[in-house]
């Protein structure tokens, strides 16, 4: 079974309401789209995972737990709403899987309690785009990978020049300031590569989001070595 959730109740009610009956719908259905990537990214992840970010838990139907050779899944959530909800959902999933798990109501842009090289896989999908500062995160991730663990990502992220990038810039405040801090620019394959990762075998994709969003980036990254690192920064 999962553990309890941790982390102190800071949020209000009504915004933990709104978050469990209204947001985890939206991202429910309005992520639909992206379920068949999920599938093809998630399948191969095994040993001890962290997932950051981890809203509703609709990665969850895609791990393959012991099949793949999972020992724990660890998943990090800072609304709490949003992780009552995903609670039921890993509890099931365990009961399920046999895989034990546990639920962490923190911000993953702080420091973690989890020691140095302590996982084999960090997932994060759909995370950076509104993450004040995806830098702490992903230094986050770096830390806590053991050697030759991978970060696996899913992003939605700033279009190359063209149309849709005009159309980006254009619609950017607004929809950042209607979806919680959302930006359709986000730089993610930059951050990524300063966070001391190899972005090499990351690959542009196009999701099956709103055209505004479509724009993705998906695929395992790796620890750079420093002198790559360097370069990147
Ligand atoms: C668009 S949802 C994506 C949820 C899920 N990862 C998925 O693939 O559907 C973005 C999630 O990131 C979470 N989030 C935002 N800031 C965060 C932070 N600093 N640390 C961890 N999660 C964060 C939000 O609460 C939300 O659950």
């Amino acid at each position: 079974m999962t553990d309890r959730i941790e982390g102190a109740r800071t949020q209000s009610r009504l915004e933990r309401a709104f978050q469990k009956h209204v947001l985890s719908h939206l991202l429910d259905d309005g992520m639909r789209g992206v379920e068949p990537l999920r599938g093809e990214l998630l399948a191969g992840v095994g040993g001890r995972v962290l997932e950051l970010g981890f809203g509703t838990g609709s990665n969850l139907p895609y791990y393959r737990g012991r099949t793949a050779g999972m020992s724990e899944l660890v998943a990090i959530e800072p609304a709490e709403g949003l992780a009552e909800l995903a609670k039921e959902r890993l509890d099931r999933w365990t009961d399920r899987t046999g895989v034990p798990s546990r639920l962490e109501v923190l911000s993953g842009s702080r420091p973690l309690p989890f020691d140095d090289a302590s996982f084999d896989r960090v997932v994060i999908t759909f995370v950076l785009c509104s993450v004040r500062r995806a830098d702490v995160m992903l230094a986050e991730a770096r830390r806590v990978l053991a050697p030759g663990g991978r970060l696996v990502i899913a992003e939605h992220v700033g279009a190359r020049p063209g149309a849709m990038r005009t159309a980006q810039r254009v619609v950017r405040p607004a929809w950042k300031a209607l979806l919680g801090g959302c930006d359709p620019l986000t730089d993610a394959r930059g951050a990524i590569a300063a966070a001391g990762f190899d972005t090499g075998a990351l690959g542009d994709r196009r999701l099956e989001l709103p055209w505004i969003v479509s724009s993705g980036l998906v695929g395992e990254a790796t620890v750079a070595s420093d002198a790559a690192t360097d370069r990147a920064r």
